[in-house]
């Protein structure tokens, strides 16, 4: 089946670009991080927009995981929210959160299937660029052995630079997610081939390095297709664009709207 009659019957002015992506070995999974549902809510301080729900939705909708991003200001999600997530969804948990002690301490009693190191400071919006897997490399290989002892495959937040990659393998890291917040905010009309590019062919390193590679951040409807299309990216997570298409066309939509342009298997 062609991926569109999952969003053939919504009228609506968007114009979708889906590719069956033949050449895609196995479906692109979809992970979509709920924390803006959670910053919502800690706007007002109340108990509403609960982030589980929304969570319950996306994984109802076809969603292939769920990311919150656990922050050491816990501006957003709540170890709360990650209590519940891990005890509600069908689907795997996978926390992002800075490798510190703190950050493990909130991180490894929760036990979800997948913890993602990102690098993090106060002052940022959201996460910018990738971790320094070199510069960290000693801390990181003993962070990465105690999540492992407790059964928590690591992820590594990297920018795709062939470095990284081999540092990461050396240091048993599951898998890579590439920052791919350099190809999403190329000015509008410049060429995005340099770009892509580097994103192929640092895939094709981290799959011949036995990593799991994803990729993430500032993917949306418009740019999401080349990334989606690159046979060894397993794993998209996409947090801003899809909650804020929620908003205005609900959690379950937004997400089918998503599974439709990166979905390769649904072919
Ligand atoms: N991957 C990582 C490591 C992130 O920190 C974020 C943002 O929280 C995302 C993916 C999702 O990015 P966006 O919200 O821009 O889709």
């Amino acid at each position: 089946m062609p991926p569109g009659p999952i969003w053939k019957g919504y009228s609506d002015s968007l114009v979708f670009n889906a590719h069956p992506f033949p050449e895609h070995p196995v479906p692109t999974r979809l992970g979509v991080n709920i924390d803006h549902v959670a910053t919502l809510r800690q706007a007002r301080g109340t108990h509403e927009p609960e982030p589980v729900a929304a969570a319950l939705l996306a994984q109802s909708a076809g969603a292939h995981g769920i990311t919150v991003h656990l922050r050491a200001d816990r501006r957003h999600i709540q170890e709360r929210d990650a209590r519940l997530l891990k005890e509600t969804l069908a689907i795997p948990l996978n926390i992002e959160c800075a490798a510190t002690a703190d950050g493990l301490e909130s991180v490894v009693p929760v036990k979800p299937a997948w913890v993602t190191l990102v690098p993090e400071t106060r002052e940022e919006p959201t996460t910018q660029g990738g971790l320094d897997v070199l510069f960290l490399h000693a801390h990181l290989r003993q962070t990465i052995r105690e999540l492992h002892a407790s059964q928590i495959r690591v992820s590594l937040f990297v920018d795709p630079q062939a470095d990284q990659l081999k540092m990461a393998a050396k240091l048993e890291a599951d898998a890579v997610e590439f920052n791919t917040g350099v190809y999403a905010d190329l000015a509008p009309g410049a060429d995005p081939a340099t770009e892509l590019a580097r994103l192929r062919e640092a895939a094709r390193l981290g799959a011949r390095l036995g990593l799991k590679v994803l990729a993430g951040h500032g993917l949306n409807l418009q740019n999401v297709g080349p990334i989606a299309a690159i046979p060894e990216i397993e794993e998209l997570n996409i947090g801003h664009s899809i909650i804020g298409r929620a908003v205005m066309v609900g959690m379950e939509r937004a997400v089918r709207e998503m599974l439709a342009l990166t979905n390769a298997g649904l072919a």
